[in-house]
């Protein structure tokens, strides 16, 4: 159905309502959606922005743990300021919804009874990590450690932030328990599971239709199928979320990730109830005429390309989507932004300085499309001086000065046109259907590089024609080039309305325009329209210049604020919990030789061992890469806990885990102090 379509539903990631809005999420989610959005309002589309912040999960509750407050009280408050920093900075939400309502719980609840009743819910006894000090399960982001892909040691219960995979807490290496600090331990806990592996089939068909998606989500979901789909849990041991609707599972959520993208979904319905008609969301959900695009980051491709996919395709009732682009992250100054770290541009702190058409123009001049790209203020401030200011802004002004100097404010007859005015005229008229064209595509860089364009191209007329010296020399010629130059303003009101809408609407009120630009044609917007004698408005300042101390003020505020550490030294706390020696006797520690070590392709972290354990040869993937080059470790002997259940680590079965010290600066491998017989045990 690829290009033809009724009407379009946009999403934009909800975001977790435990903080402000940072410039991260706005280059990678919201300006391009609000971008894309607002030209197909111009192309006049039936379209509808969808939003809300995401308020389970435990994103959520940690963030009221750490402040001892209530989850509550933390999405009250952060669910409010988001939605207003929204709006201040122009992202033209249809709904902002928020999913602790009753109307979400609701339809969150009737799609997993759906989905239950299709045959595609599994209840599964499971092993999950148990923090033992805090009695209770370690859901997701309570737990972390390092990723058994990639080697990061930021891998978080869920997903790795560094890879994007998503994770079973099990094959976390080296698991510790955010509430604690502390190793967990294994427990048994019944949960449902989704059956993604069941609709891997359906899922691969689906996606053969879509050859024109971007090639992070193609080459994330082809690594996927090949890996094989797993079947997903979906519900939790917690008390804050969505209640599993079933007797016997009191005390379980529904996972976060099921019910955000439902999210969706609720958001229609409560903005179909604000429309008067509550069963208009169907149009937008049920009926193939709908074009769905999901606008997200790079970190969220698998729920959105594969998992709700899975869920819609299995519930039966509703539309797949037909377009996930998914932009890559934003650095801030050459560093990846962390906000545990504060190292981060935080919206509403940006706009108690700045305007917000320079930071949105800026964030999609640079956009994240196919690579990560990077904030540096100093950048911000050129752009903004030059494109802006110096390019868009003066051209805007000076024309719009000189007609009120020349002709009273009054837009001036045109005369006859010369070559250079049909040339720019021209340019104009064709404009929208360029910039559209990459609009459409979401290739937003280059959307913003043309529709500047137009108006370095009424600069370079304007400094072509020199209205100042003719209207000495022949008054009716400048009005026919003010007049022209006049048409450019218009034009670029209208196309630069989705990039830098309240310049936009500044430009139409100088222009003394009937209407708003918001409700203006896209295909009209090069189509001279102005009556001679039409009075002009007010000249304002579009843009003004950034100095140099106020950029220096946002670089100062800039210093990274580690995370407290547990103690100076560096050396993990001791465990509370003490151990009887049986239990020590159960790991099975032994000396085994090293034979070979290379390391891990694609990883910093990661060497691959073949190590041999009295008679018997294994192979076992350790993390210590960073501390040692495998030549340091071949013909060594090293200490194994050789009884650890295999594990497989980027596709290699490791057979046992090697000892090392951490004394919190590097990793020191335990190796016995003179030469000993291979397999001996350790004890
Ligand atoms: O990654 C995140 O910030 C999630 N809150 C995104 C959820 S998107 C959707 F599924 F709702
Ligand atoms: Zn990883």
């Amino acid at each position: 159905m690829s290009g033809q379509f009724k009407r379009l539903l946009v999403t934009s990631a909800l975001p977790y309502a435990n903080g402000p809005i940072h410039l991260g999420h706005l280059a990678g989610v919201y300006v391009p959606s609000d971008i894309y959005v607002r030209y197909q309002r111009l192309k006049k589309r039936e379209v509808i922005h969808i939003c809300g912040s995401d308020e389970h999960g435990v994103a959520i509750t940690i963030r009221a743990e750490k402040e001892g407050v209530s989850p509550q009280e933390i999405v009250d408050r952060y669910h409010a300021s988001m939605k207003e920093s929204f709006q201040r900075l122009g992202v033209s939400f249809d709904n902002y919804s928020r999913t602790s309502l009753p109307i979400h719980h609701e339809t969150t609840q009737a799609f997993f009874l759906k989905v239950l009743e299709k045959g595609f819910l599994v209840r599964k006894t499971t092993r999950q990590l148990f923090c033992t000090k805090t009695q209770q399960f370690l859901a997701d982001r309570y737990v972390q450690g390092t990723c058994p892909y990639c080697g990061s040691d930021e891998a978080k219960g869920d997903q790795c932030e560094k890879c994007g995979r998503p994770m079973d807490p099990l094959s976390l290496i080296n698991p510790i328990s955010v509430l604690s600090g502390e190793r967990p331990e294994i427990r048994e806990t019944t949960h449902w599971f989704f059956d993604l592996k069941k609709a891997q089939p359906d899922l691969i068909e689906w996606q053969k239709t879509h050859p024109e998606w971007k090639d992070n989500v193609k080459n994330y979901c082809r690594g996927a199928f090949e890996e094989g789909l797993q079947e997903r849990c979906i519900t939790r041991d917690l008390r804050w979320g969505v209640k599993v609707p079933l007797e016997g599972d009191e005390g379980k959520v529904i996972y976060v990730w099921f019910d955000a993208p439902i999210g969706y979904i609720s958001s229609t319905k409560e903005w179909a109830i604000a429309q008067g008609d509550p069963d208009l969301w169907k149009k937008y959900w049920c009926d193939p005429g709908t074009k769905l695009v999901h606008f997200i980051g790079k970190d969220n491709i698998f729920f959105h390309a594969l998992m709700f996919p899975a869920m819609l395709m299995t519930h039966g009732d509703f539309i797949l989507p037909e377009n996930v682009p998914a932009f890559e992250f934003m650095n801030l100054e050459g560093r990846k932004l962390s906000t545990s770290k504060n190292w981060a541009v935080w919206l509403p702190e940006y706009l108690e300085a700045f305007e917000p058409d320079p930071l949105r123009y800026y964030l999609a001049y640079n956009a994240p499309e196919n690579q990560d790209s990077d904030f540096k203020w100093q950048e911000f401030q050129n752009i903004n001086n030059s494109h802006l200011a110096d390019v868009f802004g003066n051209f805007v002004n000076r024309v719009v000065s000189m007609t009120l100097r020349y002709f009273d404010g009054k837009v001036p007859a045109r005369g006859a046109l010369s070559a250079e005015d049909e040339k720019i005229l021209e340019l104009i008229r064709t404009m929208p259907e360029t910039v559209g064209a990459l609009h459409e595509a979401v290739h937003l860089r280059e959307a913003v590089g043309m529709t500047l364009e137009s108006a370095r191209a009424g600069n370079l007329y304007l400094q072509e024609q020199q209205p100042w010296k003719l209207m000495k020399e022949s008054p009716e010629r400048c009005g026919t080039v003010l007049n022209v130059s006049l048409e450019v303003c218009r034009a670029l009101a209208v196309l630069f309305h989705p990039i830098t809408p309240f310049t936009s609407e500044k430009i139409w009120r100088m222009l003394n325009l009937p209407g708003r630009v918001e409700d203006q044609e896209w295909d009209q917007a090069g189509i001279p329209v102005l009556e001679p004698g039409h009075a002009l408005g007010e000249p304002v300042i579009l843009f003004r210049k950034f100095e140099d101390e106020e950029i220096q003020k946002q670089l100062d505020k800039l210093t990274v604020s580690e995370p407290a550490q547990e103690e100076d030294s560096g050396i993990a706390p001791f465990l509370d919990q003490q151990v009887a020696y049986d239990e020590v006797a159960k790991l099975d520690l032994r000396v085994a030789d090293v034979l070979e070590a290379e390391r891990v392709k694609k990883t910093e972290k990661l060497l691959q061992l073949k190590i041999r354990v009295g008679k018997e040869e294994r192979t076992i993937v350790a993390g210590v890469a960073q501390y040692y080059a495998p030549e340091d470790l071949v013909g060594k002997q090293i200490i194994v806990v050789a009884n650890l259940e295999p594990a497989k680590i980027r596709g290699i079965e490791s057979k046992g885990m090697l000892l090392a010290a951490n004394d919190g600066e590097r990793l020191t491998l335990m190796m016995p102090a003179q030469p000993c017989k291979s397999g001996a045990r350790v004890l």
